[in-house]
């Protein structure tokens, strides 16, 4: 692939926001999903990637072109989503590290919230250009909604006036925010230099209004703004997201592949818990595009896929494999020192987490179905100044029980299980019945949060 302009390879977006402003919603209208109605406590706790292809995106964004013909170079778009609630930082961090660009959701009526300019700090770090949806325009008083995702401009043509006159005042009161903060803001028809302002889109994720006029944005700011960037770059980047087991595949993990290209049969190394593993890719899957990774589905079969796309590999030996780390090809497989180079890549990420680990040996047992999550979950704890003496990846087994039991001796209150979207085995429930160690298990973590705090003031008492 030759580095020239009109190859480009896909961007990378990222969906930011507080909790609840209608981020996996607008995904959701985009793909007409229905994701977010199956997540517990209707919260994102995991990231998602959705492959859109470039047509089913102009086909929407064309709405905008009054008859024109659309030239975007662009081959697709891969569409990241985020948790906004407050214990991910470290996804969304993570998010916006893999992403070119970004949408920042923000719910109109409640304009900039904590988790919102959090997210500002992140892409300000990494220069990362981004437009804002104002969210949830159709709950403005007296809104009439259009239907049929209307593009922006059309529906506030149709409001009645003091409709108009509300949405301005709340787009004006955004723009004081963003002001306070140090960014210029316009309505993105009104925004002579993207380069230097950033964009405002008014959208609802529920009516559809403004969708046209968000897809239409994301379509033609790369080229604007990251031509250089986007230029194939046959570097591979890739971060395994999750580990799941798929009936008929075996265990298998997801990627996000933001850099060069996989195939087939490449040799993988990828984090374990007991350390690197490597392996051949026996199968290399996508979901069917404009479908939500995070969510099972049907997968069709490649031999060779390019940045960017989300992905599921089936290959050997991937039961241990560590969620939210670096993948990585190892070229020559018989050459020590590149496996060398591979293994310290690769283990870099784990090692940070490792470091949580108390190590005076005191403290509670927490295991997770993520690194991310995990992660999430020693920020909480570090927080509530309560040790760690131990963690893990995946269900709860009997030896986890047997290891957080050793606290039983060395202080009572430690000899717990703080178990996070991971199922527990039934021996080991059995075995911490007996032993006197209590699990807590949730999958909304901050009901890990509550009960397990509620359990500390009883201990105290
Ligand atoms: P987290 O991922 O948990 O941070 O939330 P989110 O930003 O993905 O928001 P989500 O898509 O879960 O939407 C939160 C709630 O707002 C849901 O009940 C949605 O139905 C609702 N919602 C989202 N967008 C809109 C909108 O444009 N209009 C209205 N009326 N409701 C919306
Ligand atoms: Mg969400
Ligand atoms: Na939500």
């Amino acid at each position: 692939a030759s580095r020239t302009a009109d190859h480009l390879r896909s961007p990378v977006i990222c969906i930011l926001g507080h909790v609840d402003t209608g981020k996996t919603k607008i995904l959701d209208r985009i793909r007409r999903t229905n994701v977010q109605d199956g997540e517990a406590g209707g919260i994102t706790q995991q990231i998602g990637a959705t492959y859109f292809p470039i047509d089913a995106v102009k086909k929407e964004a064309t709405k905008l072109a009054e008859g024109r013909q659309l030239d975007y170079n662009v081959p697709s778009l891969l569409i990241i989503d985020t948790p906004g609630h407050e214990s991910f930082t470290n996804l969304r961090s993570r998010g916006s590290s893999l992403c070119d660009i970004a949408i920042l959701v923000v719910d109109i009526l409640h304009g900039l919230e904590p988790q919102t300019k959090e997210s500002i700090g992140l892409l300000k770090a990494r220069k990362t250009p981004f437009i804002v949806a104002l969210n949830k325009i159709d709950r403005i008083y007296d809104w009439d909604a259009q239907p049929h995702n209307c593009p922006t401009r059309d529906s506030i043509a149709k409001q009645p006036r003091h409709a108009r006159e509300e949405f301005m005042r709340r787009v004006r009161d955004a723009q004081l925010e963003f002001a306070e903060i140090g960014f210029n803001t316009e309505l993105y028809w009104e925004n002579e230099d993207p380069r230097k302002t950033v964009s405002l889109v008014p959208t609802s994720a529920i009516s559809g209004e403004g969708i046209p006029d968000l897809l239409m944005l994301l379509l033609a700011l790369p080229q604007k703004l990251l031509t250089d960037r986007l230029m194939f770059n046959p570097l591979l980047e890739a971060t395994v997201l999750e580990v799941k087991v798929i009936e008929g595949l075996g265990t298998t993990i997801d990627v996000i592949l933001t850099g060069g290209t996989i195939r087939e049969g490449d040799t993988i190394m990828v984090v374990g818990l007991d350390g690197p593993i490597v392996s051949t890719i026996r199968a290399l899957l996508t979901p069917h595009p404009m479908k939500e990774m995070r969510v099972k589905g049907q997968y069709l079969h490649h031999k060779e896929i390019k940045a960017a796309q989300g992905i599921k590999i089936s290959a050997e030996g991937m039961e241990k494999a560590v969620a939210g780390t670096q993948l990585m090809v190892v070229q020559d497989p018989t050459s020590e020192v590149e496996m060398e180079y591979c293994r310290d890549e690769v283990m870099k990420d784990f090692q940070t987490i490792l470091t949580d680990v108390d190590k005076s040996g005191k403290g509670v047992y927490v295991q997770a179905s993520t690194l991310g999550s995990l992660e999430a979950l020693l920020e909480f704890l570090r927080s509530s100044k309560i040790p760690v003496s131990g963690i893990n990846i995946g269900p709860v087994h009997k030896r986890d029980v047997t290891k957080a039991s050793t606290m039983l001796e060395r202080g009572k209150e430690y000899a717990t299980i703080l178990a996070f979207d991971v199922g527990v085995e039934k021996e080991a429930r059995e075995l911490a019945e007996d032993a006197g160690v209590r699990i807590f298990t949730a999958d909304i973590i901050y009901h890990l949060f509550d009960q397990f705090t509620a359990y500390m003031e009883q201990i105290k008492k």
